[in-house]
């Protein structure tokens, strides 16, 4: 593999299931595949999970690894080419992705969207610069549309606690004081359609996701309807993507919370989110805390998909 920003990359996903549960089970058994390489971890935006569990993954496969938060201690970054450099920046995005590509074998990158302007966020114009320009393979950390490694994380959660072959996934959106990017719910779409689960998703009207990602899923604006006979509920605000109310938040009625009312017309389903969770908007404590929310393990499969994703990077270096 020489990237990782899309569900294309993994390639045959019973297969990449297959190698995380492997890995799962003895998570040391690659420790030479890592030795004397380097990984550099980027971070334009903050993160506990993914910082933590990336390097994790990292360290069990024998690697080094290197951690740069570019908005603390790095010099400020332009990124857009043909700017006159008079202000706050003291350093162009085209010299600087080289340099950390040539103290490194590997690079991860976490970009959010901006929401300065969709058609900016939607050419992922940070992780494209990186994969161009770096001269190293390059995996997405959560960029402005997709967060991968995330969504290969719920897929292996999915199937370790799944009781039928094809499940009932429900993505829901729930409120949030803050606008936040469509890049989880886009990649859950993605990597969901792609496992070819009973695939529904639901929020209030103005909330339509990018159809290149919704795909063959069903859309139902009716939430407790989509509930019913659901087996996984996978909570997840995002701000709107239809013009012209990009990046707007729309609506804050905590009558989209899940709680444990909507949960009793699931099939007893698990509760999924990704986390951070803001407690009492997204979801009651009684549901987060329930016997049925599986966050917890879900948060801990981002150490095995991440590890995955490296390691196969680690493999293509010979290729
Ligand atoms: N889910 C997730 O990516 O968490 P962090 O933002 O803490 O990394």
């Amino acid at each position: 593999m020489k990237k990782f920003t899309c569900v294309e990359d993994i390639g045959d996903l019973k297969a990449a299931v297959a190698e995380a549960l492997e890995i799962k089970r003895n998570r040391f058994a690659f420790t030479e595949l890592g030795k004397n390489k380097t990984l550099l971890m980027i971070f334009f935006n903050s993160s506990l999970r993914t910082r933590l569990s990336t390097q994790k993954a990292a360290m069990n496969l024998g690697m080094n690894v290197m951690v740069l938060d570019v908005n603390q201690g790095a010099w400020k970054l332009e990124i857009e080419r043909g700017v006159v450099m008079d202000g706050d920046k003291a350093e162009h995005l085209l010299e600087a992705i080289p340099v950390m590509g040539s103290y490194c074998d590997i690079i991860g990158v976490r970009s959010f969207a901006r929401f300065e302007s969709k058609e900016e966020d939607y050419e992922e114009r940070v992780i494209e610069q990186f994969i161009r320009y770096s001269g190293r393979p390059v995996f997405s950390m959560e960029a402005a549309t997709r967060h991968p490694l995330q969504s290969f994380a719920d897929l292996i959660t999915i199937e370790e606690y799944k009781t039928k072959e094809r499940p009932k996934v429900v993505l829901t959106w729930a409120p949030h004081p803050k606008a936040l990017p469509q890049a989880v719910p886009n990649s859950f779409a993605e990597w969901m359609n792609a496992a070819d689960y009973e695939f529904v998703i639901t929020h209030p009207q103005g909330y339509e996701l990018d159809p290149r990602f919704v795909g063959k899923a069903k859309v139902e604006y009716d939430q407790r309807k989509a509930f019913e006979g659901a087996d996984f509920i996978y909570a997840k605000n995002w701000a709107a993507y239809s013009d012209p109310n990009y990046g707007k938040v729309l609506y804050t009625d905590r009558d989209w919370t899940v709680d444990g009312q909507k949960m009793a017309l699931t099939n007893d389903a698990y509760f999924m989110h990704c986390l951070p969770v803001r407690r009492n908007m997204i979801v009651t404590d009684e549901v987060i805390e329930s016997p049925r929310s599986i966050v917890i393990p879900e948060a801990a499969n981002r150490e095995i998909s991440a590890q995955v994703v490296i390691k196969r990077l680690l493999e293509g270096l010979n290729e």
